[in-house]
């Protein structure tokens, strides 16, 4: 017999509150919007006290744009629920959303960083003074999309204020101005955090090095900001050390920005939502439609596949970036020398934790003489060997487990160990073997022509010494690998709705800027949290150039992906001869000097064409605003069409240095309305596009197909492309709960082991504390192969088919990302949502989530899972 669910209809009616409770809220946090300013926060508050609801005010969430407060509701979790639910049929009240956990976006970045040196060395300072039009020496990324063009024009985005939303600005840095308020660099800004009107940090670095990529002065590295001549505002709202930085904060600071006239937003954090019903990218659309653009970058997290995207850019107003990495690999490093034969040269390297070199000379010794092995040291070393007490033995990285390397040199009698990497950059190894006193890594570069020098006969000397005294020394090397490719660990989208949640990429894989003075003055960043703050400052020069007001967010969008270059197909190792998907790019690397030039605009920025039971056709619309007829030949060209799934699981499919997403050229075919088009001086065009997705793929797969709608005039500079996504199949039909994969079982919270059939739990008794520490509660585990916007928990008597809800229903939830470590779980005490407690008996857990695109209404479209049946009696009350 079907199962019955007779509280369906009953929790749907109360969907407008919960409706907003999304992945993390943080418990007896609310944000509350009043209908309209006749309420404050003050008011509300007192109302609150006056019903005898504990309650205290967060953060005062009135602007010109929004009416509410955050508020923290005092109550245990039973009245909590009781209290929002009539909180929200007040009259005054528009809507009670939950404010949710953001995360921070350090630990963001290090899980990307590859081939990203982070040195830290204090720096002294000799600001030459400079002629601030005159691009650096290591403005490389500027020189990539065009912005040293613009410069040389005079663009420098002078008169824009732009506002940084992130950890902080190290404001004393001479990089940065020095000062901070009116005639500063950074004249405005908030510290949400401290409540304060000081954003001032000196330790995260991130908020520093962001702010650095759009106005960073002439310094000593010889960079500069995109647009070094704008006004920046900071609001401090994120940082290492906080926990609970909610999206209230964030909202705060969003809404206060355009309070303070800001002109752009830039914002390098979020979170995995993709769900287009959040409060934070609903904001993000009002002010857009107010006039601000809100850049966010799109996450770091390309390593999990594909249907991952972050909050913020999951509506159709956020423009979200995505990284290129740069052509070059800058690098701050520690310094020494070498010698060989009768030169000295400087090298540098970076530390491992606290294994630091002693001062001193000594010998290298290459464990291996091939220069391109693969697996060096991965095998205990045999055959004869020098005495390696008072050398450095020089091990290639990768082919296995680094502290493998380590553990078999040790055995052979290594104190000191350098790497040098199998890939483009250094970075710092997180495992060192105890019996080492010194451990770091070199370049690639660097290490293979010391082996190809120990190849040839000659003897190399190291001349080390102590990272603490060491100078710090800047290295510019080439990067063959891939330099100018799409970064490995941009993240790809779309939604779980098929919103396209990249926009386009910025350079943001190897990056220098500044760092705060206290922790370095200088380091170098990879993450698509440097690619947003580059493009931020791009259209600071388009704002410049076009007049503020004159370019509405909305076309900003469209000229970033329509000017934009799409990019190859690239798995972080090896380029392919096709190009990129547009779920990771976008329209590809912007190109700043022709977005700022052209006359010519489009109505859209990415097409989605949705799954196959959604499909429509798309018209674009091409606007001409100069002042000679152009003709555009209508075409396209394909991307990789990716794979969501492996063959033989319902998981999405991760993506490893060289082993990307499974992938094929066999893409959609288009058809348009007309082959060619002309568009008169100051008129416009319609082009209508209907796609056929592709065909003989595996559907269940979840094929992602996309590609380029192309637009050549009668010259590059007149040539453009509208990126388009679409999906080779039904969502509807797309597994959320997969019994297959192994995740929905049942465990004993005090074992942690499963649970088999019929295993009995005594539970406390209802008047008892809940003790979970001397209790065994079953804890079902759940894994959400992919998100869904509604999850239901039940229990159920083993005889009867009756369901009975035992936690409210969770709305808007992403993916599970990090496999077995990132399960939802549910533990039952015996109690109901309501409240009451089941009977001593025999039951089990029934978890349901509601399908992509299913309906809410439909039982059929939801997937099921249920645990094995076990068994509940209540320990007697105690005595009081
Ligand atoms: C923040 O500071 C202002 C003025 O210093 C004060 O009026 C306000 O109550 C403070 N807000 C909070 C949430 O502490
Ligand atoms: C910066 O430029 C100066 C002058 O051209 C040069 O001497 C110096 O080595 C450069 N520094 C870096 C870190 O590139
Ligand atoms: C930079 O901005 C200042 C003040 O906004 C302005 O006076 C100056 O002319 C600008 N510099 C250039 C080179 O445009
Ligand atoms: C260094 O050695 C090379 C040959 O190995 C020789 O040609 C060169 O003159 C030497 N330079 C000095 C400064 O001794
Ligand atoms: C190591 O060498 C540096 C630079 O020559 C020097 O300043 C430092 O005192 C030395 N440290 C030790 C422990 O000898
Ligand atoms: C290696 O050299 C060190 C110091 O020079 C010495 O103490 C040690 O005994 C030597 N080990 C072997 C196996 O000869
Ligand atoms: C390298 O060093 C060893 C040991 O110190 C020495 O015997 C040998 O002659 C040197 N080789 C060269 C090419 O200098
Ligand atoms: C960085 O390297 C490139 C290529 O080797 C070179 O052209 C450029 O001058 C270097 N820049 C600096 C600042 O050393
Ligand atoms: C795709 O279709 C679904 C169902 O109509 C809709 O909810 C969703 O917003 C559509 N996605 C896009 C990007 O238009
Ligand atoms: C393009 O032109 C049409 C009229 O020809 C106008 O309605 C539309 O707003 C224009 N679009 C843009 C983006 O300027």
């Amino acid at each position: 017999m079907a199962p019955v669910w007779p509280w369906l209809s009953a929790f749907l009616a109360a969907l407008p509150v919960v409706l907003a409770g999304h992945g993390d809220p943080i418990a007896q946090k609310y944000i509350v919007e009043f209908v309209d300013s006749t309420t404050s926060s003050a008011s509300f508050l007192t109302t609150l006290k006056d019903l005898g609801i504990p309650a205290t005010l967060n953060h005062d969430l009135s602007f010109a744009l929004f009416h509410g407060g955050s508020f923290t509701l005092l109550d245990d979790n039973q009245n909590e629920r009781a209290i929002v639910k009539q909180i929200s049929s007040w009259p005054v009240v528009k809507k009670v959303s939950p404010v949710r956990e953001l995360h921070q976006p350090r630990s963001e970045v290090s899980t990307v960083a590859h081939g990203a040196a982070v040195r830290r060395s204090v720096t002294s300072h000799g600001i030459r003074r400079r002629d601030p039009t005159g691009h650096e020496g290591n403005d490389y990324p500027h020189i990539m999309v065009g912005v040293d063009k613009l410069r040389q024009e005079g663009y420098l985005g002078t008169g824009i204020r732009v506002a940084v939303v992130d950890t902080g600005v190290d404001y004393k840095h001479p990089a940065l101005g020095g000062c901070f308020g009116k005639g500063c660099l950074v004249e405005f800004g908030f510290n949400f955090l401290e409540n304060t009107t000081d954003p001032w940090e000196g330790r995260d670095g991130h908020g520093t090095h962001v702010s650095g990529l759009i106005a960073a002065q002439p310094n000593p590295y010889n960079f500069t900001g995109v647009a070094p001549n704008v006004t920046l505002g900071h609001y401090k709202v994120i940082g290492k050390h906080v926990v609970n930085t909610g999206t209230d904060i964030v909202a705060a600071a969003f809404m206060k920005a355009y309070e303070d006239k800001a002109d752009i937003i830039s914002a390098s954090f979020g979170t995995y939502k993709g769900w287009s019903d959040e409060p934070w990218g609903q904001l993000v659309q009002k002010l857009a439609e107010a006039g601000l653009p809100s850049f966010i970058a799109a996450g770091n997290d390309g390593s999990y596949g594909l249907f991952l995207s972050s909050n913020g850019v999951d509506n159709s107003a956020g423009i979200g970036i995505g990284s290129v990495n740069n052509l070059y690999s800058p690098l701050l490093l520690t310094g020494a020398s070498y010698s060989t034969r009768n030169t000295t040269k400087a090298f540098g390297w970076q530390l491992a934790g606290t294994s630091d070199f002693k001062n001193g000379t000594y010998a290298l010794y290459p464990s291996s003489l091939n220069a391109s092995v693969v697996g060096d040291s991965c095998e205990p070393w045999t055959g004869n060997h020098p005495n390696l007490t008072d050398k450095i033995v020089l091990i290639r990285y990768g082919g296995c487990r680094g502290s493998q390397q380590q553990a078999n040199a040790v055995k052979a009698g290594a104190k000191n160990i350098l790497f040098y990497n199998n890939e483009p950059g250094t970075y710092e190894l997180p495992v060192s073997n105890p019996a080492l006193t010194g451990l770091g890594m070199v370049s690639a570069q660097t290490g293979e022509k010391w082996v190809k020098l120990a190849a040839s006969g000659a003897n190399v000397t190291l001349h080390m010494i102590s990272e603490k005294y060491a100078k710090t020394i800047f290295i510019n090397e080439t990067n063959p690998q891939s330099g100018g490719q799409i970064s490995e660990f941009t993240q790809w989208g779309p939604s779980n709705e098929i919103l396209p949640v990249t926009a386009v990429s910025g350079v943001g894989g190897s990056i220098l800027s500044t760092w705060p003075v206290p922790v370095g003055s200088y380091a170098v960043e990879s993450g698509t949290s440097m690619a947003t703050p580059f493009v931020a400052g791009c259209i600071a020069l388009l704002m410049e150039a076009r007049g503020k007001g004159k370019v509405s967010p909305a076309e900003i969008k469209s000229l970033l992906s329509t000017t934009a270059n799409p990019n190859v197909f690239h798995d972080g190792v090896t380029a392919s001869p096709f190009l990129g998907s547009v779920a990771q790019q976008g329209g590809g690397l912007i190109d700043a000097y022709k977005l700022v030039h052209t006359a010519t605009k489009f109505n859209v920025s990415t097409i989605s064409f949705n799954d196959t039971q959604h499909i429509v056709p798309a018209y674009i619309q091409i606007n001409n605003t100069g002042s000679s007829p152009r003709v555009y030949t209508v075409g396209h060209v394909g991307a990789a069409t990716v794979y969501t799934l492996p063959e033989n699981s319902s998981i999405p499919q991760k993506n490893k240095l060289g082993d990307f997403v499974d992938r094929t050229t066999n893409g959609a075919s288009l058809k348009f309305s007309s082959s060619s088009v002309l568009v008169a001086a100051g008129g416009s065009a319609v082009v209508k596009v209907t796609a056929t997705p592709p065909k003989g793929l595996i559907s269940h797969r979840i094929p992602v197909y996309s590609g380029y709608i192309t637009f050549n005039g009668t010259s590059s500079n007149d040539s453009f492309s509208v990126p388009y996504l679409g999906v080779a199949t039904a969502m509807r039909n797309v597994t959320i709960l997969d019994t297959k994969e192994g995740s929905m079982y049942l465990t004993d919270s005090a074992t942690n082991e499963r649970v088999q059939a019929n295993q009995q739990f005594v539970l406390p008794n209802e008047n008892a504390p809940i003790n979970q520490a001397n209790t065994s509660y079953p804890i079902f585990q759940t894994k959400l192969s992919m998100g869904t916007d509604l999850l239901l928990i039940g229990v159920k008597a083993a005889n009867s088919s009756t369901i009975f809800p035992v936690a409210a229903p969770k709305t808007a939830l992403p993916r599970t990302v990090k496999g077995l470590t990132d399960l939802k779980a549910t533990s039952f005490t015996g109690q109901l949502a309501n409240g009451s407690y089941v009977p001593a008996g025999n039951y089990s857990l029934v978890v349901r989530a509601l399908k992509i695109f299913g309906n809410r209404a439909n039982p059929r479209d939801y997937d099921t899972v249920k645990t094995v049946n076990f068994g509940i009696t209540y320990a007697p009350a105690p005595a009081n």
